[in-house]
Formats: structure tokens, sequence, C-alpha cells
């Protein structure tokens, strides 16, 4: 964190440079004066990490719920989860990863063992099915912690359908573990079903990932009013976070067209984040089980794009 930017949250919460010394020495136990917050702003010393993680937090006492979701398959919406939630790690944040897709691919590349899971039966569905606390499900895996989803959250969504709060069930099992973490981040299923439901109904603001190629923007006014269903019945402060054109491929007339219609088709309504660029190396990320955010190189077109919307979404919450 640089010095401008600590000085701009100082003055978001309206506080002299002596008030924030005082402000920071409570919250952090420290004993920084006026002279220190000074030397951080005209960037003579360093923001200890501390300071930074925590500003970065804000003084939120629980967790936002953000879910990646876009009912058309492909769309990016786990590597989204993914790399979202470790570039909220970098930042110094508490990530809650939370697998709601059958499929178990952000579980897997996550780095989880997930034959060591489901022999244990700790996995969202047992969770889901009131067979076992979110507590006893969550794993920690490199740097963040993750409920692991397998196959049998798939037979749960049917089973689930004739029972109570078939809906609801993700955000009751979240509100256990919210006070734990900055940052929860749930990844949904490629269908508007029951899964993507409890997603929409558990979070606190969507993030709608998509590539921007023809056949696969149209999916989006569909997701819009689906939100806008859930707002009305079921959890009227969902917050639509924006729209992350992802996997662009900058040098192709089609999908730049098709990005200009995606900013056009939305503007003023929905926000529209810089497109994240396509690369070879995010498939080869997940095929060496690394995490691409912090795995390749700083200067990665992805790395960056994942750490500027961590960043840019950061400083709102
Ligand atoms: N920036 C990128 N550059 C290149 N490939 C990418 C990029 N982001 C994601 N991918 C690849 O695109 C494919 C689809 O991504 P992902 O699995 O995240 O989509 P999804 O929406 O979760 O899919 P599903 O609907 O099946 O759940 C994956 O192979 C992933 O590695
Ligand atoms: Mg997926």
């Amino acid at each position: 964190m640089d010095g401008d930017l600590l000085k701009a949250y100082r003055r978001k919460r309206d506080l002299t440079q002596e008030g924030f010394a005082h402000y920071l020495n409570e919250r952090l136990g420290r004993s920084y004066d006026k002279a220190k917050v000074s030397r951080w702003e005209n960037g003579r010393e360093p923001v200890p990490d501390a300071v930074a993680a925590f500003m970065r937090r804000g003084t939120r006492t629980r967790a936002r719920v953000i879910a990646t979701a876009n009912q058309k398959g492909g769309q990016t919406k786990s590597s989204t989860a993914l790399n979202l939630a470790h570039a909220f790690a970098l930042l110094g944040k508490r990530v809650l990863l939370v697998d709601a897709d059958p499929q178990a691919s952000v579980t897997l590349a996550a780095g989880v063992d997930l034959e060591e899971r489901m022999a244990r039966g700790a996995v969202l569905a047992a969770v889901l099915d009131e067979r076992m606390a979110i507590g006893d499900v969550v794993v920690p895996a490199n740097g963040i912690d993750v409920v692991p989803s397998d196959i049998s959250l798939a037979e749960f969504e049917v089973s689930v359908l004739s029972r109570p709060g078939p809906e609801k069930r993700l955000k009751r099992a979240l509100s256990d573990v919210r006070q734990a973490y900055d940052e929860i981040i749930i990844d949904t299923p490629p269908h508007l079903g029951v899964l993507t439901r409890n997603a929409l109904v558990a979070a606190t603001d969507v993030l709608i990932p998509v590539v921007p190629a023809p056949l696969d923007v149209p999916g989006v006014p569909l997701l819009l009013r689906t939100i806008e269903q859930i707002r009305i019945y079921e959890n009227p402060d969902l917050n639509v976070l924006g729209i992350l054109p992802n996997r662009f491929e900058a040098n192709t007339s089609v999908q730049q067209a098709t990005l200009q219609q995606l900013l056009a088709t939305y503007a003023g309504q929905v926000r529209v984040f810089e497109p994240i660029r396509k690369t070879t190396a995010m498939d080869q990320a997940v095929y060496n089980g690394v995490i691409a955010v912090r795995a390749l190189p700083r200067d990665n077109p992805v790395v960056q794009g994942y750490m500027r919307l961590a960043e840019e979404i950061s400083d709102e919450a």
C-alpha cells in the first residue's frame, strides 16, 4: 500500500493524522504518532503490512459474501472465484471460498484433498443437509479456507426441494462463520437451480464473469432478471458488484465489438469491470496444480487483472 492510498483511507474516515494514529493504536495495540503517519503518507517510510491489511479489511465485522454467477457454462466463474479469493488473501484479508458446484472444480483447483474430504463426509452437502456444522468442513488450503464440494451435492440439489427452506440453507450455514472472515466467495454451478439460488440468497454481492463472445453475452440479461427476482422475494439488499469480462481476446475484432456492445448495453446500469485477458498460462496453472495469482509472475495480465479487481472492490467495502 502506498502513502496516497493510506491518506485516502484516512480522509474517508475524516481523521487528522493524529486522530488516525490514535485510531490505529486502539485497534492494533501499537503506539504510532502523527509524525509516523506523516512519514507513511509522504512515502518516507513504508506503510507496515499490519496497517495495510487492517485498512483494507476496513471496519467490517461480518464478511462480505460475493457469489460469482452466470448460468452459462465456461464463463470463468470458478477461475474468478478462486483467483479473487487468493487476491484478497494477498491483500491481507481473511478469506473463505465456498464451492457450491457439484463439479468441485474450485475445490480441486484450490488444492484441497477431495478424496480425503469425501471419505470423512466433510463436504458442503453435509452442511446443507444439516449433518455437519460448517466449521467442521472448512479446510485450510494455500492461505485461504475452503468449504469443499463433491458430487453428492447434485443429489442433495434434488432431495432438498421437498424439505423446508431449500434456498436458505447456505445463508443459514454461513451466518455461523461470517464474523471470522473479511470476504466469503461462493462459486456456483452453470444453471439457475437451487444451488445458485442458495448462493444468491446468502450473498451480499454478486459478480458476473462473462466471456465477451457473441454466444455468451446474451446470457447476462436472464441472470440479471433472476437476481431481480431474488431481490424481490428473498434478499432485498443483494448488490450487483458488476460484470467482469474475462478470457478476453483483445486482438480479435469480434471480442472487441462484443465488449463495446456490453459496455453500451449496461452503461449507467451495471458496472462493467476492466476485462481480464485470455492467457494460456491459466490452463497451465490448473494443470500444474497452482493458483494463478500466486504462482504466475506479477506482471502477467491475469495476475494484474485479479489484483486490480480485488483492490478496486476492497476500497468500496
Ligand atoms: N483469463 C483466462 N485465460 C485463459 N483461460 C482462462 C482464463 N480464465 C479462465 N480460463 C479457462 O477457461 C475455462 C473455463 O473457466 P471456468 O472453469 O472458471 O468457468 P466456469 O464458468 O466456472 O465453468 P462452469 O460453468 O463449467 O462451472 C477453464 O479451462 C479455465 O482454465
Ligand atoms: Mg465452474
